[in-house]
């Protein structure tokens, strides 16, 4: 039977000295709880309940929701058992086993609900916990177990006594609940220290009824860490990075410096590509396979095709870089950049919202943008696209075979037309036609022996 999920995302976050609620705080730029939502939703459970408190329109913004999944309200924070309770009539109908999860724990896998979802069923549990070893134990509920190592009870830090604190298994805000452990719910007490209800005691209660309830470790504290404040959310980004890297490690990508550099985990990057430090990798990237990514370079939603090299300090954005090219160092590829296969673009060259054909070269100090530039071109050193009257853009292009001399401005609208010649320092205002050689500098002037006339000047003054 298909499980229900309730995610418990109405706390108040205090920890995180915020005036977002904290479930709402990012990760690599999806909130906290978007990732208990899409780790739930791979169960393909029957119904996710995510219960939100006083910044329900907030949170009804920020977080994209499946078609079953649907909000339950708890009106003021009274704990995480008062949160569960107020999933109640949302839960109604559903009679399998009910997966209750802390909205603050992003890293937990699908693969890790689903295993322990598997281990409740084989134990005919009424109460299942999930639980992990954790190097510092402090912010977390213990698991008690008694002398034959059973789950007996789970005390909250506040709570502990000396002994207690000891104890470094604890509870990961994951829990599986037969309709019979759902009950108990309602008959929790508040605890004296905080006054609210803690779903911890649920595990007392079930084993004092009679039903069959334990713990069970289910993974380690990079996988079940609870986001409580500002310095848990950086941990956290450093375990999803660490974690992204290993993989791509393991899927044949070399780092020369792997603590220094960045990979959003929805990039991804190809087999036989090396990495070097300091690179950032962002949004929905996709490298290549055989790729080189020199120092400092960042790029973020693009995709670098098989065997190209990005140089040094290169920031590519919203571009599109076929197979064998090579962007940089100091190049800008900003969005709508779509470079051809073997094309290079060299220093200190920003593109925009242009393609540049198969084999096409603008090696120095270039602006192309709104421009259509064709195969084999060549753009000399400080060619600019003139593509901005002050109101519009207007578009270049420039046909297959153009050699571009050296500091043109092309003013935009204008066409190149094919396998024609620039030649250097011309400013281009009307269309080329093809085969041809455009030139619109001004004539130069030599004036024979005018720098010893001035000197002699000077000296007679
Ligand atoms: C909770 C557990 C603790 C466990 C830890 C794991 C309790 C009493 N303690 O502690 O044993 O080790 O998680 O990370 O459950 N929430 C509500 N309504 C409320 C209170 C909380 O929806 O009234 C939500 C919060 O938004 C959060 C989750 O429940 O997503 C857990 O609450 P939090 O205050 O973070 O509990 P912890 O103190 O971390
Ligand atoms: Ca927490």
């Amino acid at each position: 039977m298909r499980p229900a999920c309730v995610i418990l995302a109405a706390g108040m976050g205090t920890r995180m000295n915020s005036d977002v609620p904290k479930v709402l705080h990012g990760l690599y730029g999806r909130p906290l709880l978007q990732y208990v939502i899409e780790a739930a939703l791979g169960l393909n459970p029957s119904k996710i309940i995510i219960v939100v408190g006083k910044n329900r329109s907030l949170i009804e913004k920020s977080v994209s929701l499946p078609k079953n999944a649907c909000f339950a309200v708890q009106e003021k924070p009274e704990g995480t058992a008062h949160a569960v309770l107020c999933a109640t009539s949302a839960l109604k109908g559903s009679r399998g086993t009910t997966l209750v999860l802390n909205g603050d724990m992003p890293l937990v896998r699908e693969k890790t609900l689903r295993a322990f979802l598997s281990l409740h069923a084989r134990r005919k549990n009424a109460l299942s916990v999930a639980s992990f070893l954790a190097h510092d134990p402090d912010p977390y509920g213990r698991i008690v177990r008694d002398k034959r190592g059973k789950a007996v009870k789970i005390v909250e830090r506040t709570d502990a006594t000396p002994q207690e604190k000891e104890i470094c298994e604890v509870n990961s805000g994951l829990y599986a609940m037969e309709p019979k452990a759902l009950t108990l719910l309602s008959k929790i007490g508040r605890n004296k220290a905080k006054g609210e209800y803690f779903i911890t005691d649920a595990l007392e209660l079930a084993l004092a009824d009679g039903l069959r309830a334990d713990a069970y470790v289910m993974g380690g504290e990079a996988e079940f860490m609870g986001i409580n404040t500002r310095l848990d959310l950086v941990r956290a980004h450093e375990a999803i990075r660490v974690n992204r890297i290993l993989d791509l490690i393991e899927e044949g990508v070399s780092f020369l410096d792997a603590s220094s550099v960045f990979v959003h985990p929805s990039s991804r990057v190809g087999k036989g590509t090396l990495i070097y430090p300091n690179v950032f990798i962002d949004g929905n990237s996709v490298i290549g396979r055989d790729c080189v990514i020199y120092p400092g370079v960042r790029i973020s939603e693009s995709a670098i095709g098989d065997c190209s090299s990005v140089k040094d300090s290169s920031v590519i954005e919203g571009a599109l870089v076929g197979t064998c090219a090579s962007i940089g160092p100091f190049a800008h590829l900003r969005a709508g950049a779509e470079i051809g296969e073997g094309a290079k673009v060299g220093n200190f060259v920003e593109i925009k919202k242009s393609s540049i054909g198969k084999g096409s070269k603008a090696m120095h100090l270039s602006y192309i943008g709104d421009a259509r530039v064709g195969r084999n071109v060549n753009i000399g050193a400080g060619t600019i696209t003139c593509n901005y009257d002050g109101e519009k853009k207007h578009r270049t292009i420039i046909e297959d075979g153009v050699f571009v001399g050296s500091d043109t401005q092309l003013v935009a609208p204008v066409k190149v037309g094919k396998g024609s010649f620039i030649g250097a320092g011309s400013t281009i205002t009307e269309d080329v036609p093809a085969g041809s050689l455009a030139l619109s500098r001004t004539h130069q002037r030599n004036l024979r022996g005018w720098a010893k006339k001035k000197a002699a000047q000077k000296k007679a003054k």
